[in-house]
């Protein structure tokens, strides 16, 4: 589904990485198709480095022998490319549905750009018809769910297949806010969401990204706002 689209938009970004860049490089089935690419690239002789945003992406930059680096070694990354669940007109986002939201603010905070790929579906008027993940310290589990439910959100404990917690690669849980498409003030939400004791993070990337580049089956727009 949409798989087209996600590889013109990951084929975008994958053209506007140069010989020597520092990369982060993000997660889920868009940002896959990016790393792909930016493989047969590396294969090709280009030079880059790059600092994973899960263990998932890193496995597959291994297999595809894209160089990755730390943070710690290389603090100031030149581009971030990442998918996204939602965006909004402003750029607003809503990330974290493959539970990398942590690593993925971290990675895209450190960088110089943050340049978001994804198709059509992930484009909302308002944000919040995707539940907006929220990862959190266990023992803070109840707290932060009435606080979200008192917001108006639904509120799940997401889970892995065998009905545990889903742990995040931080070993942390995370809690999906479903909203609505209703969140109409992202920025004051997420001020709110991390003043809260037992929120390690959330999902909403406020005024973060520099564009999205939007994939359909024969072609990609650059949206900005
Ligand atoms: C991972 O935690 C997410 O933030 C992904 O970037 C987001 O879910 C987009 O994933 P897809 O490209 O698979 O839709």
């Amino acid at each position: 589904m949409n798989d087209n689209a996600k590889r013109m938009a990951a084929a975008a970004a994958v053209e506007m990485v140069d010989e020597g860049m520092r990369l982060g490089i993000g997660t889920g089935s868009t940002a896959e198709q990016f790393i792909i690419l930016l493989g047969q690239r590396v294969q090709a002789g280009l030079s880059v480095i790059g600092v994973p945003t899960s263990d998932r992406s890193a496995a597959l930059c291994h297999e595809l022998g894209i160089a990755l680096t730390t943070l710690d070694e290389t603090p100031t990354l030149d581009l971030a490319v990442d998918g996204t669940d939602e965006f909004d007109p402003a750029l607003n986002l809503i990330k974290g549905g493959g539970g990398a939201l942590l690593r993925e603010k971290i990675v895209a905070g450190s960088a110089n750009r943050l340049v978001v790929i994804a198709d059509a579906s992930k484009q909302v008027a308002v944000l919040g018809a995707f539940p907006l993940p929220v990862e959190i310290i266990p023992m803070a589990r109840q707290p932060i769910a009435q606080r979200l439910a008192a917001l108006g959100a639904t509120v799940t404990l997401r889970t892995n297949p065998a009905g545990a917690p889903f742990r995040t690669d931080e070993g942390h849980w995370i809690l999906d806010g479903d909203f609505g498409p209703a969140i109409s003030d992202p920025a004051g939400l997420a001020r709110d969401l991390s003043s809260w004791p037992g929120v390690v993070e959330h999902g909403l990337f406020c005024g973060m990204a520099e564009c999205v580049l939007l994939g359909t089956e024969d072609q990609v727009t650059i949206v900005t706002t």
